[in-house]
Formats: C-alpha cells, structure tokens, sequence
C-alpha cells in the first residue's frame, strides 16, 4: 500500500492492490475518486459538502466541483471512460441525485460538460457519449425528478443505408441561465434550449430553439407558450 498527499488537487492518494483510491478531507463527507491502475495526471477538485463518488478509468481527465450548500444533502456520482474530458460545476445550491458518465464501457475523449452556478437537481443523469463534445448548462438551472441529457449515442451508430454515411454527430447540448427541465423530460444530443425556458413534464427537446421566455411542451417538443418566466 502507498499514501501519498497531493498538494495540488489536496487529495490524499491511496494505492492498495493496484487500484488508486483518492480523498479529499475538504469536504463534510468523504469525496472518494477510485482510478483504474492505468489512469494518469487526472486533476480532481471537489468543494465542501459533497457526497461524491467517482470512478476514472483514462489520463488528463479534469473534474472541478465547487462548493455544495452545507445543510443540503448533494450527491453526485460520476464515472468517466475516455481521457482529455473535462467535468466543470461552479457550485450546487441542492443536488439530491445526479449521475455523470463521460463515456461508457467505450472511452469518450476531449468532451465536456460545464455547468454553472447554483444548481439544483433532484435526480438527473447526464450522458456525454460522443467524443469532442460539449454539454453546456447555465447558471440558476433547476432539473426536476427523472430527467436525462443525453449528448451522443455511443457506442452504437446510425446510418443511411444507401450512402452509408453516419447520422447522428452533434455539436452538442446547450442549455442557458434559469431553465427549469421538469419531470421525466429527455433532451437529445443536439437541443438548445435559451435562458428563462419552462420545459414542461414529459417532454423530449430535440430540436435549436432561440426564443428566450418561453414553455416548451411535447414530444417532440414544441413551443406552447411565449412571455413566460418561472420562480
Ligand atoms: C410547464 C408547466 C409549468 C406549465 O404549466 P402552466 O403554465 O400552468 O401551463 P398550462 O397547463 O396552462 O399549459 C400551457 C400550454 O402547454 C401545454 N402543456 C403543459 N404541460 C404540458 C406537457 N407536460 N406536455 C404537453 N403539453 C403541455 C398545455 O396543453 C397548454 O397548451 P394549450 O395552450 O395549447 O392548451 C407544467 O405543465 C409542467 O409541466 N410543470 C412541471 C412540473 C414538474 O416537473 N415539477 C417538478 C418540480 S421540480
């Protein structure tokens, strides 16, 4: 077994039977990132408060997650396959449950997923499943109860019979300041969603949409209401 401090990231590093175990005594709770015996120069920063749990298993991968809300219980799982990804969250107001894959059992590389400032999650997962890839997320967002982002179809491909040409490459998910995503919604790998956006139960976004203000219900979903803000 070897201890190490790494005085950079502040996590203490534990190799025990060829696994690498981190943990950072930042935290209320007990941050723990698990890399397989391969994995290298990952940079893992994780605020106060969190119950975080991550397994890496690829190199120059970086995940900075500020602080979360003290009395509020934030729970984030992450799992990333793939090297050069980047995991960005500027802070948590409450996160009851929300899962990150980066990758799959096939490596996603060079994606990101970059959220900003006080969000608020009962239970989402985000998939970045495509390579070179950005998933976006304002400030002020609020994710409601069995919601999926899901930013690519990989490992699995489709394509036009006839010109055989592949189908579904995206230039990814971005969703902008103050969007509330109700329950059981799915967004697609190439939705665009601006600021101040209802998304409405039940909904699957597909599609580009620009207009700030607005609901957007249905699958797919569809704009049903205009001047609309939310609180
Ligand atoms: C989006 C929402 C806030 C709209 O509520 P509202 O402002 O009272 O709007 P209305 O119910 O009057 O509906 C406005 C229009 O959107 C449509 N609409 C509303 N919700 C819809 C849905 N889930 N799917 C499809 N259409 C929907 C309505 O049919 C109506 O269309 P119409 O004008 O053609 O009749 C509400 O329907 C909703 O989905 N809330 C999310 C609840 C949730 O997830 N809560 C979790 C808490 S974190």
């Amino acid at each position: 077994m070897c201890i190490k401090y790494d005085k950079k990231t502040k996590l203490i590093k534990i190799n025990l039977f060829g696994k690498s175990y981190s943990f950072c005594l930042n935290s209320g709770f007990l941050p723990i990132a698990k890399e397989d015996k391969n994995s290298k120069n990952n940079y893992i920063e994780i605020g106060k408060y969190l119950n975080f749990k991550a397994k890496i298993s690829g190199s120059n991968n970086k995940v900075i997650i500020k602080d979360a809300l003290k009395d509020r219980q934030s729970k984030i799982r992450l799992n990333i396959c793939g090297n050069n990804n980047t995991v960005f969250i500027d802070n948590i107001y409450e996160c009851c449950m929300l899962e990150i894959d980066v990758g799959n059992f096939v490596g996603v590389n060079n994606s990101s997923v970059i959220i900003g400032k006080n969000l608020i999650s009962v239970d989402c997962k985000i998939l970045a499943y495509q390579d070179d890839t950005p998933i976006k997320m304002g400030d002020n967002c609020m994710i409601s109860q069995n919601v999926t982002i899901r930013g690519g179809e990989k490992p699995h491909r489709v394509f036009n019979t006839i010109t055989h040409e592949y189908l579904e490459p995206t230039e990814g998910i971005s969703i902008g300041n103050h969007v509330w995503i109700g329950e059981n919604c799915y967004i697609t790998k190439r939705a665009k969603i601006p600021n101040n956006v209802v998304i409405a139960a039940n909904s699957c976004v597909t599609k580009q949409f620009s207009e700030e203000n607005v609901v957007i219900a249905g699958v797919p979903a569809a704009i049903h209401a205009r001047d609309v803000n939310w609180e």
